[in-house]
C-alpha cells in the first residue's frame, strides 16, 4: 500500500464533548485504502515552522469522508481545533499496519480503550459489524468531560461500558472494573486495546492470564512516521520496533511496558 501525501479540504470540525473534537476532511485517496488501526500524519504548521513535525492521528472513520477524533493537548492539536470548513490541509496516509481481524470461531470482540485511545475502534466496528460478532467497548475516561454519546458505536451494535476515575460518568474507577464483561474462552474471544501504557499493561496481564488473543494500537510521540528517525521505538520481545513502521498495531503480548 503506497503512502499518499496530499492536500485535502476540511468538511467539518466540531466539538463532541468538552474534551474531544472531530475533524472531517474529504480524502477519497485515503478513504479507499485505509483499514482500522492505521493512522494519518497531519501537518499543522501551515503558516510557519511550529510545530515542526506532523502529528499522527488514528483514522476514526472512513465512510464518505475521513474522520479524526482528537483531544487538544498542545500546539498542533490547538491549531487543528481552529480549522474551518473549506480550509486546505496537508495529510500523509494511510500509515502503519492495521488490526488483524478476528479469525473464524471468534464470537466476542472486546475493545478496551482509555481516553482518546477509543479513536481506532469505530472504524474497526464498521469493518466487523456484518460478521454477527458480539462487539463490546470497555471505555475508561478521566471524567464525564471525556465521555461522549458514542452513538455511532451503538448504531454498529456495540455494547458500551464506561468507567471514569472520578465517577462522573459510568462506574467509578478504572476500565478494569469492566473486565468481568470479557468472555474468558480463548477460542471465542479476541481483545483489542489502545490507551495509556498503564491501562494496556493491565489488559496485557489479564489477557495473558486467561490466554486470550489480543492486539494493541500504540500511540508514541512521532517525528518522521516513515521508520527513519527511530524516535517512536518501543521495546518488544522481538527487540526495538518502531510504532510508525512496524506498528502501530502489535500483538499485545510482544510489548514490554516496564
Ligand atoms: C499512531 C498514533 C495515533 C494517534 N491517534 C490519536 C487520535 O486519534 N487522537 C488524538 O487526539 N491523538 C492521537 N495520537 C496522539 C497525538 O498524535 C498527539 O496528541 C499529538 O501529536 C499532540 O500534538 P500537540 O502539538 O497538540 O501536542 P504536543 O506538544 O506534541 O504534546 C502535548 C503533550 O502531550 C504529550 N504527548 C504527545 N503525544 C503523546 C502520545 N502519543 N502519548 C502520550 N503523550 C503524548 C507530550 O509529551 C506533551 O506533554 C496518536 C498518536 C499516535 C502515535
Ligand atoms: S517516527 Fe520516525 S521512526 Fe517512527
Amino acid at each position: 500500500m503506497p503512502e499518499l501525501q496530499n492536500i485535502y479540504t476540511v468538511v467539518s470540525n466540531e466539538k463532541l464533548c468538552p474534551a474531544f473534537h472531530r475533524l472531517c476532511f474529504d480524502a477519497p485517496a485515503i478513504r479507499d485504502h485505509v483499514r482500522a488501526g492505521q493512522f494519518v500524519h497531519i501537518r499543522t504548521n501551515a503558516h510557519g515552522y511550529e510545530p515542526f513535525f506532523r502529528r499522527p492521528f488514528s483514522v476514526y472513520r472512513a465512510q464518505k469522508h475521513i474522520e479524526v477524533f482528537y483531544e487538544v493537548v498542545g500546539p498542533g492539536t490547538g491549531i487543528m481545533s481552529q480549522w474551518k470548513k473549506g480550509d486546505r490541509i496537508d495529510v500523509l496516509g494511510p500509515v502503519g499496519t492495521p488490526f488483524t481481524h478476528p479469525p473464524e470461531g471468534v464470537k466476542q470482540v472486546v475493545m478496551v480503550a482509555g481516553g482518546i485511545g477509543v479513536a481506532p475502534f469505530l472504524i474497526l466496528t464498521d469493518e466487523l459489524k456484518k460478521r454477527g460478532l458480539q462487539l463490546v467497548l470497555l471505555y475508561g475516561g478521566r471524567s464525564g468531560e471525556h465521555v461522549y454519546e458514542m452513538k455511532e458505536f451503538k448504531a454498529n451494535g456495540c455494547e458500551i461500558h464506561v468507567a471514569t476515575n472520578d465517577g462522573t460518568a459510568g462506574v467509578k474507577g478504572f476500565v478494569s472494573e469492566h473486565f468481568d464483561k470479557i468472555d474468558l474462552n480463548p477460542q471465542t474471544t479476541m481483545v483489542y486495546t489502545c490507551g495509556p501504557h498503564v491501562m494496556m499493561h493491565a489488559v496485557q496481564q489479564f489477557t495473558k492470564k486467561h490466554k486470550l488473543r489480543a492486539q494493541a494500537a500504540c500511540e508514541e510521540i512521532m517525528a518522521c512516521a516513515l521508520g527513519a528517525c527511530l524516535g517512536c521505538s518501543i521495546r518488544t520481545t522481538k527487540g526495538f520496533r518502531t510504532v510508525c513502521y512496524d506498528g502501530p498495531v502489535f500483538d499485545l503480548q510482544e510489548i514490554i511496558f516496564d
